[in-house]
């Protein structure tokens, strides 16, 4: 028995497919690679010596998905084929939908078709929308999204609902992920968006390396202890584990609906990750605080505590380790790229 993973060549699913492959699963990717790289499948096999079998198709064609349905016997699907960029989203709504809502629509279609109602749906805590109360659970409810990419994620978790109310023998989770950062710690596998990077974490090691000169923070007049945001970060290598103990659960129960939150509940500003990052890699960053960004809260972390309590689930990695593996990532990538370069390639 396989498990499915779209996007799973993507930043979130290619940490995923590693730990699903290291568990002794049998993984089948799809991905039409749209926003990752070919290179990433061998670095998946040299960091766990297994290799996924993969299907480079984008998951709205449905055809093709039927015909990965007939060939393989797939237990479970994680759905991690999101468009994940805010402002895109904000220009591009039909695009976002279409991927993140269609895409899904499609995939639950055919899996309903073969009889497949295992489903791990990758979900955002920006469907919690503006909360005025902190740490975040999941009793908060969920709506008054700001953006088209939250809402197509509040969409398919809608649609989930209806979907489980109208046959209870499905048997669903959907993963609330907070803001994932960081990198395998092997250094082979990470994020490394094209261009300029909406989200801090990527911005600041593109400030670092030097490819980007300086890091707007923006705003510091929000009610924090310094003024800067605060956003509850967790290493993508805790993350990608939080869907081994999804799968555990779903292995386990016949069929339910759950949500989890999956954060480390501990609060970081802005200001907190570029001390850390300096002070943990020995680096310095070149910021200059700017205006608020619109669109952004002041401050969202969660409660992990019922991931822990259900899944037994809980983040190892600390602001140390996510700030040390987003670095190396990076500087392991410009080495091999001037080692590359001087050999003349
Ligand atoms: C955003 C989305 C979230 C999505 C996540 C990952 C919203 C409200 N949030 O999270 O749904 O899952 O991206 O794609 O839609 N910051 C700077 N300078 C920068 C970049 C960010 O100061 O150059 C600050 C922001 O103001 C914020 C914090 O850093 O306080 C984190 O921002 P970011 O990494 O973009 O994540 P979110 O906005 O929390």
């Amino acid at each position: 028995m396989s498990i499915l993973v779209t996007g799973g060549t993507g930043y979130i699913g290619s940490h995923t497919v590693i730990e699903l492959l290291e568990y002794g699963k049998d993984v089948i990717i799809v991905d039409d690679l749209c926003n990752s790289k070919i290179g990433v499948l061998n670095a998946i096999e040299q960091i766990t010596q297994k290799r996924a079998k993969f299907y480079e198709i984008n998951y709205l064609e449905k055809e093709e998905l039927r015909k990965i349905f007939e060939e393989n016997n797939i237990e479970m699907v994680i759905n991690l084929a999101g468009f994940k960029a805010v402002g895109e989203s904000v220009e591009k709504p039909l695009m976002y939908y279409r991927n993140n809502v269609v895409g899904a629509i499609t995939l639950l279609e055919v899996m309903q078709e073969f009889g497949v109602k295992k489903f791990i749906f990758s979900s955002s805590a920006t469907v919690y929308g503006n909360p005025d109360k902190f740490p975040i659970t999941e009793e908060f409810e969920i709506g008054h999204t700001t953006n088209p990419y939250g809402t197509s994620k509040l969409m398919v978790e809608n649609i989930l609902k209806d979907l489980y109310s109208s046959d209870n023998s499905w048997d669903i989770c959907i993963l609330r992920y907070f803001n994932p950062v960081g990198a395998h710690e092997s250094g082979l596998i990470g994020e490394n968006p094209n261009g300029i990077p909406n989200n801090l974490m990527p911005y600041i090691v593109k400030v670092a390396s030097g490819e980007l000169e300086v890091l707007n923070v923006y705003g510091n007049d929000y009610n924090t202890k310094d003024g800067t945001g605060v956003r509850d970060y967790i290493h993508v290598v805790d993350l990608a584990k939080a869907h081994i103990k999804a799968m555990e659960k779903l292995e386990k129960e016949k069929s339910g609906l759950y949500s989890y939150n999956l954060g480390t509940g501990i609060g970081y500003t802005v200001l907190d990750i570029i001390k850390n990052f300096e002070k943990v890699n020995d680096v310095k960053i070149n910021y200059r605080i700017t205006e608020r960004r619109p669109g952004d809260i002041a401050i969202c972390y969660t409660s992990p505590d019922k991931a822990f309590r259900e899944l037994g689930w809980k983040a190892e990695k600390g602001i140390t380790e996510m700030c040390r593996d987003s670095w190396s990532y990076i500087m392991k990538r410009k080495n091999i790229k001037k080692l590359l370069n001087e050999r003349g390639y």
